[in-house]
């Protein structure tokens, strides 16, 4: 099938980098043409495990190319997915700017029967939203579907995410466009592209949800919603166990026998960050006020997460006393391991607090080397986890990468000046570092 993907953006690459490597002919625009230019030579903005063989692969093929002409793109093809961002407004409500920019485009560019498919995740009610400015802007009438197919991408994951889905949820009240929707990801739902054969992730056949748009759009936020109060209720357990003596480990191991609740997305830690799930929390809580249905449990969630990191704060002050003069080493910078991704990341106001407390600061990521955007510059980059401890008062653990565990500790307990960890991930050895003399300080453990 022909297939258009606006946006080049971590949802649009993704996607119509695994669309041409199911067989299909897509052609991927952006309004940036610096991102488009360096795309057409064959490079990945993104790091994501195996998209840049996938994209240089397909291209070569002529299955995939760039463009920056969305009019043209839409002309086209017969399917076209918007994959444009929707930013959080102060208010918590999303941005929806561009998506606007785009439906009235598509509209003026209509010139024959497509489908419209909403991949990013946009505010509930944004179909009909697209729907009714594609119409206020067609000049012919042209038949099209306005199809809603939210993304489960986790980044760093995101190549298996789009190739080996847990479900695929089509929001559409069309029969004609399901049926299409369903053949465009029939490889995905068979599971029998030449990517799937043989690898392990393979699934049997995925499932596949039809519902109505509204609905389709809710899934989406309702599940990063209840991931991200997963988290928060694992961490507020956490707190209570450091009051009475209790192991969050054992405790969420033993809860997660339990097949209701199983055992995934139960680390208890400094909080959840990134570009997803502080902005849906806020925009589905934005909406259930906006329809008179306030969410308090949302609320308590995105509470609970902010102080969530001022915990780690409170334990270094516990440790050293006043702050004033010492040095921190973090280790850490990205939100999440195996990305270079800091929005809304937790060392970022952990670390500007130690700051404002007048400590010195060196912080030590494997990939992320530049200072992000909100963190304070008085922050001092360290080439490695070693150059950042030297002379330390305490090291902080934010971010679990994995290099971080296979760390010489005895090496590191010499070049530091004091004895103290607080791991904010509960990821390091406890028993071992203990062992050889640190103060380990965990969260719940
Ligand atoms: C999340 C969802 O997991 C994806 O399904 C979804 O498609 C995506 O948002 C999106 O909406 O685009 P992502 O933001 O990439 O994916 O990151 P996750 O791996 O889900 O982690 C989110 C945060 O939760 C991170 O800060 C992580 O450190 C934290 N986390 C995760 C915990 O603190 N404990 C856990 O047990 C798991």
């Amino acid at each position: 099938m022909k297939v258009c993907v606006i946006g080049t953006g971590y949802v649009g690459l993704v996607t119509g980098v695994c669309l041409a490597e199911i067989g299909h002919k897509v052609l991927c625009v952006d309004k940036d043409d610096r991102k488009i230019t360096s795309l057409k030579n064959g490079r990945c903005p993104i790091y994501e495990e195996g998209l840049e063989e996938l994209l240089e692969r397909n291209m070569d093929q002529g299955n995939l190319i760039f463009g920056s002409d969305t009019s043209e793109a839409v002309g086209k093809s017969e399917i076209i997915f918007i994959c444009v961002g929707t930013p959080p407004l102060p208010s918590g409500k999303p941005d929806l700017t561009a998506i606007d920019d785009v439906a009235r485009m598509i509209g003026k560019s209509l010139n024959g029967y497509k489908i419209i498919l909403n991949k990013s995740t946009v505010p509930i009610g944004t179909a009909k939203r697209i729907r009714k400015i594609i119409k206020e802007n067609q000049v012919n009438s042209q038949e099209f579907d306005i199809v809603s197919n939210p993304e489960f991408l986790k980044e760093g994951e995101a190549v298996k995410d789009a190739f080996f889905p847990e479900r695929i949820v089509i929001g559409s009240e069309n029969e004609k466009a399901v049926k299409i929707m369903k053949e465009l990801y029939g490889p995905i739902i068979r599971q029998d592209f030449d990517y799937a054969r043989g690898n392990r992730k393979r699934k049997k056949e995925v499932p596949v949800l039809v519902t109505d748009s509204t609905s389709s759009e809710l899934i989406k936020y309702a599940s990063n919603a209840f991931l991200a109060t997963k988290i928060s209720f694992v961490n507020e357990v956490a707190n209570i166990c450091e009051r009475i003596g209790a192991n969050i480990l054992d405790v969420t191991y033993g809860m997660g026998l339990d097949s209701r609740i199983g055992p995934r997305f139960m680390r208890a830690g400094i909080g959840w960050g990134g570009s997803c799930f502080p902005k849906d929390v806020r925009a589905l809580s934005y909406t259930a006020e906006e329809y008179g249905s306030p969410a308090s449990i949302l609320n308590a969630v995105i509470q609970v997460n902010n102080q969530q990191r001022f915990k780690i704060v409170q334990k270094a002050v516990d440790l050293l006393g006043i702050i004033d003069d010492k040095i921190i080493g973090v280790l850490g910078l990205s939100f999440k391991p195996n990305t270079d991704d800091t929005r809304e990341a937790p060392s970022v106001t952990v670390i500007n607090k130690f700051l404002e407390l007048g400590a010195e600061v060196r912080v030590y990521d494997p990939v992320v080397k530049d200072y992000p955007d909100n963190l304070d510059r008085g922050a001092v980059f360290a080439g490695d986890a070693y150059k950042a401890l030297e002379n330390a008062d305490l090291m902080v653990l934010v971010t679990e990468w994995e290099e971080f565990s296979k760390l010489d500790f005895n090496r590191i307990k010499n070049i530091m000046s004091g004895k103290n960890i607080i791991d904010g991930r509960n990821y390091l050895d406890k028993k071992a570092l203990k062992e050889i003399g640190f103060e380990y300080v965990g969260i719940g453990n």
